[in-house]
């Protein structure tokens, strides 16, 4: 069986071959690294030698510590007079992160009174806001278990398969960024689907275009950001299986498992860092589901 490296390494190889990608993703990489404070100059420059690197016929892991080291020597003097990598650059600008998920969810879970569930919680920072902003009584669970330091809330670390509580524990579930990151994301719907929350908020990565040869195109385009966000910026080994979905896919997959759509939001490149579209989906749970 092949390992993730390996599949992400042949999917990034494919998209390679594509000139029409090949230039998409170029101009992605070069504005995250503008954003990250880089010359147009330089960040073409940057954005051009990563892409070459992911073409290297070498193992991935290995071509990713390589781009890593790149990304690390690359330094950008702050306006206090500091000079930062890219990487830490990116890590400072991920607290005005979370505040963003959170302002875009927080209105959907006004009124909402019991206990609310951070379902792939990550490092705990929007399930943080949630408890301090909204006074509510909200736990994080996570395949992987990395809270902030500033986290004060219970989080979990969950095995993937079936979350410790029984049936109609949760009134609400804020899935954000999370549903794309599992393999087998059906399985996550099946759980969300045995445990009866009544609503849930769910911000998601999404592909977009007009037809389904431009879908298919930004899928590529989306995963190569992807990879590069939750991939090259560090050395966690975070999977990115890139198992995208589009907003109407989602709706119909969650009306399978009995969960009508309230709310449909298209957020656009709401990440100044990362051009990759997000979507804000709240979904209630039909009466017949209860
Ligand atoms: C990009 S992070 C998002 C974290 C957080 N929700 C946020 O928006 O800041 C994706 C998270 O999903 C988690 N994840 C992936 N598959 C999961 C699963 N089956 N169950 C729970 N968490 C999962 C990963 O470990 C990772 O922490």
């Amino acid at each position: 069986m092949k390992i993730f490296c390996e599949i992400m390494q042949e999917r990034i190889q494919k998209i390679l071959e594509n000139t029409k990608l090949v230039n998409a993703v170029h101009e992605d990489f070069t504005h995250t690294f503008r954003q990250l404070g880089l010359s147009n100059f330089h960040a073409k420059k940057l954005s051009r030698n990563v892409l070459w690197l992911l073409g290297e016929n070498k193992p991935l892991k290995h071509v990713e510590t390589k781009i890593l080291g790149m990304l690390e020597r690359t330094r950008v003097r702050q306006k206090n007079g500091k000079t930062l990598t890219l990487p830490q650059i990116l890590q400072e600008k991920l607290s005005n992160r979370a505040d963003l998920i959170f302002s875009q969810i927080a209105p959907h879970l006004k009124g909402v009174s019991g206990k609310v569930l951070d379902f792939g919680c990550g490092d705990g920072q929007v399930t943080h806001l949630i408890s301090e902003k909204l006074g509510l009584d909200v736990e994080g669970i996570d395949v992987k278990h990395y809270p902030a330091s500033h986290v004060n809330v219970p989080i979990r670390l969950f095995d993937g398969k079936r979350v410790y509580a029984k049936p109609g524990t949760f009134s609400a579930a804020v899935i954000t960024n999370v549903l794309h990151h599992e393999k087998e994301n059906e399985l996550i719907l099946k759980e969300l689907k045995r445990l009866k929350i009544k609503k849930l908020v769910i911000i998601e990565t999404v592909p977009v275009g007009k037809t389904p040869k431009e879908i298919l195109l930004d899928r590529e385009r989306t995963f190569m950001n992807d990879h590069l966000y939750n991939r090259l910026f560090h050395s966690a080994d975070i999977p990115v299986p890139g198992t995208y979905e589009t907003a109407k896919g989602w709706v119909s997959r969650f009306k399978k498992i009995g969960y009508k759509v309230s709310h449909s939001q298209d957020l656009g490149f709401d990440q100044p860092t990362i051009r990759d579209s997000h979507h804000l989906l709240v979904f209630e749970l039909m009466k017949k589901a209860k």
